[in-house]
């Protein structure tokens, strides 16, 4: 069966899915996105992420392409026409079609929609959480506005790059400070040695992860001792634990680092103990 992709108002087999050549997406970057993740039919927080995609239009002026109930109907039609209970969806944003020009188009611009979805393994991604996974850390090169899940992410995908030459699942990204940011498509956690649960405080530094925030309710819920500070590279390299969160990693243990092995080098106690939290709360 081929894929179904949704392109400004039309459903089209996803090889006869295009944009304009002078959409600005395209060309400029301009853009904003959402992963979400589809687990047995199930549209995981889609609220929060619908919440987030219009923070993201509105902190750069874009008009809204659908209404947020038309989306979630395309968002439904897609995932049947594609058959897929268990899946990624995919949300792209940007500000529309237009004469190349650095600032903004004069008057209504219409925002280009382009939604994708595809089948995605949600029972690998738990096993690999029972082994967990290798990181790397590179610098945090990005820009100033990273609270925005804009489609400008060459610097994400050099840090991806870099990392799997490395032989690492996800680059740990590491600010001009030495501290921990986020991960290239991730979030980042460590469990300090006072056993404490430590993430990243949310400033424009790091995107709201969605999954970031659901992890911080089910630990909350279950009394695990939370903070949100900055934490060095150092830090996290004699850290108890490490995991990372994501639509598309869920809870995902890290058991080295640059090649160092976390504590024993096996998925922590309070990371697996998160994994299948989120799992009992993504219904799995
Ligand atoms: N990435 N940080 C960055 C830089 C991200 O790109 C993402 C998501 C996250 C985690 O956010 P969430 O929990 O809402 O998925 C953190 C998506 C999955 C992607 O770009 O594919």
């Amino acid at each position: 069966m081929s894929r179904t992709a949704y392109v400004n108002g039309a459903y089209v087999p996803n090889d006869m899915a295009f944009v304009h050549i002078d959409d600005r997406g395209y060309q400029f970057a301009d853009g904003v996105y959402e992963v979400v993740s589809v687990i047995d039919g199930k549209m995981i927080d889609e609220e929060p992420h619908l919440d987030r995609l219009w923070r993201s239009m509105g902190e750069l002026r874009m008009t809204e392409p659908v209404t947020r109930s038309a989306l979630k109907l395309i968002s439904k039609q897609l995932l049947q026409k594609n058959r897929l209970k268990n899946a990624l969806l995919y949300i792209q944003v940007s500000r529309g079609v237009a004469k190349r020009d650095h600032a903004f188009p004069q008057g209504d611009l219409r925002s280009s929609l382009v939604m994708t979805c595809r089948r995605f393994d949600f029972g690998a991604v738990r096993e690999r959480a029972k082994t967990g996974i290798k990181v790397s850390s590179q610098p945090d090169i990005r820009w100033g506005r990273c609270d925005i899940k804009a489609t400008a992410l060459l610097p994400n995908v050099l840090a991806k790059q870099a990392a799997k030459e490395a032989g690492a699942f996800e680059a740990i990204l590491v600010d001009a400070d030495g501290n921990v940011t986020e991960g290239s498509s991730t979030s980042v956690w460590m469990v300090d040695k006072n056993g404490t649960l430590v993430t990243r405080p949310l400033k424009d530094n790091i995107l709201p992860g969605i999954t970031r925030a659901t992890l911080i309710e089910l630990a909350e819920k279950h009394q695990i001792r939370i903070e949100e500070r900055a934490f060095s590279i150092e830090e996290a390299k004699a850290a108890k634990e490490m995991f990372l969160t994501s639509a598309t990693s869920c809870a995902m243990p890290i058991v080295e680092l640059d090649g160092s092995a976390i504590s024993d080098g096996k998925p922590g106690s309070v990371a697996t103990k998160l994994v299948e939290l989120y799992w009992d709360f993504a219904g799995k």
